[in-house]
């Protein structure tokens, strides 16, 4: 039995409890440091989870002997942070998105790689049974020669939530809106499961919240396969709706709602193979339509627990810092284009 590997976190605001809730549940860690930079955050959290508290997380990453640590700050300090981790040794696990542009994306990937750390990223969607479904029976060619995949991310947050943190909502901090924060884990989806898109052309635009970021955008992709596809994502509509995911094939089609499959038909699939398709599983739902708070722990769970036995046998994790910024470089590419009113590749 391996010994149980030191864990640090790194921003103890809404998501952090994920991860420390998570870090008790796994097997072989244990939280033994948490930072952040308001004193009373900080020691609130290991009033609740444990571990010795710190407000700089230099001087954390440099004292604390950790052999990992979580950050759960404004995703505008994923990068810096990770590679103070890597300099430091200690093996990440960014929150998502990895971070909000492509030079300290790279910069994090190669520190990481050089400094021989594992740089993980949660994308907690991919850990679901549902979703490696859709992707096996794409990627298996169950639905034919793959046509069009689309996603409409149509959510709501308020104006109380673009307030209730003084990053939410600006481009140095949160990197973009609707798409870089909510959006960023089905536009991963997509990508995941039809493979990269190569080019967009996009309009992405603050239609009703007074931020600097989108609120609302519009995406037409083309994927490296070939196949089209669209993106709408907003923060602005009211009220906020499941995601929709969709995907045609020449031979069939399969519709996600929220975290259910809606609809499976393929002249490829057998009647008996769809029936146990469609059977309900026990994969934890959550509503991100309406509440940032309703996302459930099990993906959260499931990435640690992967990561610890990646630090163990010394193998890539699940989801890598390579994989996961494709999601961010294929945003800033709508980003691009909107601003240029061109079409912007990948
Ligand atoms: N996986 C998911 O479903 C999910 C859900 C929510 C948030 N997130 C991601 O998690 C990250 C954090 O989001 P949040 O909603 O928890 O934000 P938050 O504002 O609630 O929490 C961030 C915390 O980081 C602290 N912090 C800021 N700068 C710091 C520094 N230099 N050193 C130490 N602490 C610092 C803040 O004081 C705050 O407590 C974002 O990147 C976001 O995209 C992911």
């Amino acid at each position: 039995m391996s010994k149980s590997l030191r864990y640090g976190i790194i921003g103890c605001g809404v998501i952090g409890p994920w991860h420390a809730r998570s870090v008790a549940l796994v097997d072989g860690a244990e939280l033994v440091a948490c930072c952040d930079v308001i004193p009373e955050k900080v020691e609130k959290f290991a009033a609740e989870y444990g571990g010795q508290t710190y407000t700089d997380y230099k001087k954390m990453l440099a004292e604390a002997k950790l052999d990992i640590v979580s950050i759960c700050t404004p995703s505008g300090l994923h990068a810096e942070m990770a590679i103070c981790a890597a300099e430091n040794g200690v093996n990440v696990l960014s929150e998502k998105p990895l971070d909000i542009s492509d030079p300290a994306m790279t910069r994090m990937i190669k520190t990481c790689r050089e400094k021989g750390v594992k740089l993980a990223c949660i994308f907690q969607r991919r850990t679901s049974p549902l979703w490696m479904k859709v992707r096996e029976i794409v990627q298996t060619g169950k639905l034919g020669k793959m046509v069009l995949g689309d996603a409409y991310l149509k959510y709501y947050r308020s104006p109380e939530y673009y307030a209730s943190a003084d990053w939410r909502g600006t481009w140095k901090l949160d990197g973009g809106g609707a798409l870089m924060n909510q959006g960023v884990h089905c536009v991963d989806l997509v990508q995941w499961i039809m493979g990269p898109v190569k080019s967009v052309t996009a309009y992405a635009a603050p239609l009703v919240r007074k931020i600097e970021v989108e609120d609302t955008s519009v995406a037409i992709l083309k994927y490296a396969s070939g196949a089209f596809g669209v993106i709408q994502g907003t923060t602005s509509v009211c009220p906020g709706m499941n995601h929709r995911l969709e995907f045609h094939g020449e031979f069939g089609t399969l519709r996600v709602e929220g975290e259910k499959i809606v609809e499976l038909r393929s002249s490829l699939i057998s009647d008996e193979e769809k029936e146990k398709i469609l059977a309900p599983d026990n994969s934890e739902a959550d509503n991100i339509a309406q509440d940032p708070k309703a996302v459930g722990i099990r993906g959260h769970m499931i990435q640690i627990q992967d990561l610890v036995n990646a630090v163990n046998e010394n193998r890539d994790p699940m989801v890598t810092g390579e994989q996961a910024r494709s999601a961010v470089d294929l945003i800033l590419a709508i980003y691009k284009s909107s601003q240029t009113g061109r079409e912007a590749d990948v």
